[in-house]
This record gives C-alpha cells, structure tokens and sequence, in this order.
C-alpha cells in the first residue's frame, strides 16, 4: 500500500475526498470537510462485528439474522421453519412502545433486532421521547439507557418529572467510551439498548476526536453489529448540526434500519416524528406529539391543530388536506397578495417549495388573468407544517385567488385537488378518506376534481362539489369576486 494520507469527509453527509473541498458535493453544504486520519487498524477492530461479538463473549453468533454465519455455513435456507437451528431463531414478535405514534412511525412497532436513528435539533425532544418510551417497553423488555451527555442524577430527575419511577426494567448508564457501554450489554443482556447521543460517543477504534465523521460511523457500525448479532434493538439520538466541528446524523443514515426525524417550529409547542427511511414500514409516516410540563402527550387527532380557530371567514385562506403517510390532515393555507411597486415581484413560502408557489402563480396568472407581475405573494402553511402533497394545489390556489380578490371562501369548505399547468383539476389518491377526515371534522363541503370516480361523487352526493378547471372557482364561491 502507498503511503497512508488523510482524506477529507463531509461533516453533514459523510462524502469523503481526497482533496479539501469548500462546498460539499453531494449534500452542498459549506464549510463541512474535515481532515481524517487514516485508520491503523489493528485485530478485530477493522471488522467492528467480530470485535462487538468478542466484547460481548459471543464467540458463536447467535441466530439473530442480519449477517451472522450460522452453523458455519455462510447462508441459510429463505424459510425459518426449514432451518436446523431454531434454539434462539429470530423471534420476529415487534414490540409495542406504548406510544400508538411511535409505533405509527416504526410501522407498525419496534423490531426487536432493529436500529433506529433518531435525528433532530438540540432540544426538541428526543431524550424526552426516549425515556418516555423506557415506561411503555419496560413491561416487556430489559432497557439500558446510555448517556453520553448527561449525569446519572439528572436523568433520574428528569424520569421523575415525567413519571417514570419505579420500573425495574429500566437501567441507566452515564458513558461515552462504546467499549464500556457493550460490558454493560454483556452482562446486563438488555433487549434495547437506547444511546444517546450519537456524538458523545467514541470507540478505541478510531482514534479521532469525539464526534468526528470517522468517530461516528465506527460507533453506529458497532451499534449495527450489537443490533443484528445480539438481537439488540439498538435506539440511536443524532443531534443536527450545522456546524462542521461535529459530524451530523446523515453519516449513519445509511446504516440503520429506521431513520426518524423529530422536529418542530421554534415556538410552537407540537412536535413531529417523521419516518424518512424505514427497512419494517412504509415511509412519510407522520407522528404527533405535544410537549407540556410533563413531557411528550401523543396528539392523535392532529388536524385540528392545524387549523386556526375562527367563526369569521377571512380572505386569504383555504383548507386543504394533505395526506401524511396513511394519514389525512386538515391544513389551513395561508396566502397574502400585495402591490409591488419597483423591482422583481417576491415570491415567499413557507411551508410550501416556493417552485410550487410560482407554478401556482402562473396557472392562477395565465388561466385566471390575476396579473400578478406587478404583485408580491407571500405563502403560509398554519401550525409551521410541511406540505409536499399535489392534492392540495387546489387549496393553495384558492387561498391565493382569495387574498387577491379580497373574497372569503365559504366557512366549512375543504378544498381538495391537484393542478395541472393547463387548469384543470386532476384527480388525486385516496379521495374518501380526505373527504371523510372533512366531514369528521364538521365541514360541511369539500370541492373535489371532477374526474373522481362517480360512485364516490355519488356516495357523498350534497357534501361534495366537483370541478374540473381552475376558472370554475370565480363561479362556486360566488359572484362578488372582483379582478382589481
Ligand atoms: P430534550 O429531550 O432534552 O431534547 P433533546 O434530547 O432533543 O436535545 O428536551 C429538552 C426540551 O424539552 C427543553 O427545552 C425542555 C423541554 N421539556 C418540556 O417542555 N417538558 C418536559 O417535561 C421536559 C422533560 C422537557
Ligand atoms: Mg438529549
């Protein structure tokens, strides 16, 4: 081999380079290369698996799945039932959390020999949500809690306030060093193991500094090996970071089974857990949770969060509902249309790709004749949501047309639709269930496109208005609107 240089890797991403680069670029964020030393492997530390199972004492792999040989033979026959081992065969059984909106966002509940990366800013939550599920898990399962960042007294303190007392299950370990934590599994056995966090953690591994991309993605590699050798279901916190000094949880995601995002708008007091990858479940799967003085409360029925409270119809807005995961939401969209006098128009979103809002523009411009060259817009999801769902550009456009003809829709309408450059309304997936969560609610009618299925149109007949074009919106909300 030549001689060993350093390679640069992206703090954010994990893209490595030979050459120090300004901006990244596969994740195109600045300022994110670090030098690496190269790795002077010695033993079983460049196989982390091997090493996981020798620090366990396991020098036969138990069958658990994932990469372990068994019987010595390097496969195994596709049917579990046709195997000759079956002492210790992958027990399949998911784990309820105790938390409906977790287990929504694992698909379904917790694979017992899962890894789940759980990613979010400082303080949303996540130690929070964690410790809360240790009090719905403990009843089943075994639980080491592992911090990196706090003391032992203060997670106590904290469990305390939330409620979590007196749960022989649960056990708690204030660690950073990774080959302390699995003694800890060796002679604890836990059935989870949640660590938190990801960047508090160092290996002898890797001799870089805490929380460097190579110190990361050796402890999650180690962590993965724990999970699929020992049957361990393995929770990982990663702290987003922008800051370049510490590497981000996308290094890992690719190693894991489950990557959840935890997140929430500055002020609000809502949270939302978002599945972006998941091996044992659908993905852009939504959960919802509240935090208050005593922790996380799961908000089941979340649409009404979303949703200003007012008896007065205003201009401006319009219901729409986007579909997150399996689940329908009533979001209300905000728009405001004002003159702009000198230079180029602004066109503002949040909440919605702003490409989106000037396609929304132009079909409202060229179909509609809202000249809106000469208008700023400005664009607003409530509650701080994230709406990607084409079903709700219909809503968008009304809320838009509204706030510019200064007409209010109609109270207890929802608005439901996709648009296409043309005019006209598409139909979209799941219309029922978007109509049902609607009429749930108390709105009284949903707009729907034309082209939805008769016998649909027909089954909720007096509840529903179809329309096949954009310039039908004048016409159903009535004649007051004005092209100013
Ligand atoms: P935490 O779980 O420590 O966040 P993370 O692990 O993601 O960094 O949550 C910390 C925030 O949550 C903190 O700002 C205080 C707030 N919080 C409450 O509002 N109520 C509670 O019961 C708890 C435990 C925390
Ligand atoms: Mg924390």
């Amino acid at each position: 081999m030549s001689k060993a240089k350093s390679v640069y890797s992206c703090s954010q991403c994990g893209l490595q380079s030979a050459k120090w680069l300004g901006r990244c670029t596969s994740c195109g964020e600045w300022n994110t290369f670090v030098e690496e030393k190269p790795q002077l492997s010695v033993g079983h530390a460049s196989n982390p698996q091997l090493a996981v199972l020798d620090q366990l004492g396991l020098s036969h792999p138990v069958g658990s799945g994932g990469t372990t040989r068994r019987g010595g033979k390097g496969y195994v026959t596709l049917d579990p039932s046709q195997e000759e081992i079956t002492a210790g065969a992958h027990q399949a059984t998911r784990v309820p959390t105790g938390m409906s909106e977790l287990d929504r966002v694992l698909g379904g509940a917790l694979v017992p020999d899962s890894f789940v990366l759980l990613g979010g800013d400082p303080g949303i939550g996540k130690s929070t949500l964690l410790l809360q599920v240790c009090k719905g898990i403990a009843p089943l399962k075994k639980i080491l809690y592992v911090s990196g960042e706090e003391s032992i007294e203060q997670i106590r303190s904290r469990a305390r306030r939330l409620g979590i007392q007196d749960q022989p299950n649960v056990f708690l370990a204030s660690e950073t060093q990774l080959e302390k934590v699995l003694e800890s599994v060796r002679e604890l056995r836990p059935g989870i193991l949640i660590m938190d966090s990801l960047q508090t953690f160092t290996t002898s591994a890797s001799e870089s500094a805490p929380g460097s991309v190579s110190q990361v993605r050796e402890v999650a590699a180690r962590l993965m090996a724990l999970a699929k050798s020992a049957g361990v279901a393995v929770f990982l916190v990663g702290h987003v970071t922008k800051d370049g000094a510490i590497a981000g949880p996308k290094v890992v995601e690719h190693m894991v089974d489950t990557v959840l995002y935890f997140e929430g708008e500055g002020m609000q007091s809502y949270r939302l857990l978002r599945t972006v990858k998941n091996r044992f479940g659908s993905t852009h799967e939504l959960g919802v949770f509240e935090m208050d003085g005593e922790g996380l409360k799961e908000v089941p029925n979340p649409s009404s969060l979303f949703l200003s409270e007012r008896n007065q119809p205003v201009s401006g807005t319009a219901v729409g509902v986007p579909l997150e995961g399996s689940r329908p939401l009533l979001v209300e969209f905000q728009s405001l249309v004002t003159g702009c006098e000198f230079g180029t128009p602004r066109r503002t979103a949040v909440g919605l790709e702003s490409v989106r809002l000037s396609l929304l523009a132009a079909i409202l411009e060229k179909h509609l004749g809202l000249p809106f060259g000469k208008s700023d817009l400005f664009f607003n999801v409530a509650g701080g949501l994230r709406v990607a769902d084409p079903a709700c550009d219909l809503a968008s456009a009304a809320a838009i047309w509204s706030s510019y003809t200064e007409t209010a829709l109609p109270m207890g309408w929802a608005w439901v639709g996709e648009l296409a450059l043309t005019g006209e309304v598409r139909r979209v997936s799941q219309i029922e269930v978007r109509i049902d969560e609607c009429l749930r609610l108390g709105f009284q009618r949903v707009v729907v496109p034309r082209g939805t299925a008769g016998s649909i149109l027909k089954k909720y007949a007096g509840r529903v208005s179809p329309v096949s074009r954009i310039e039908e919106l004048e016409a159903l909300v009535g004649p007051k609107a004005g092209k100013g």
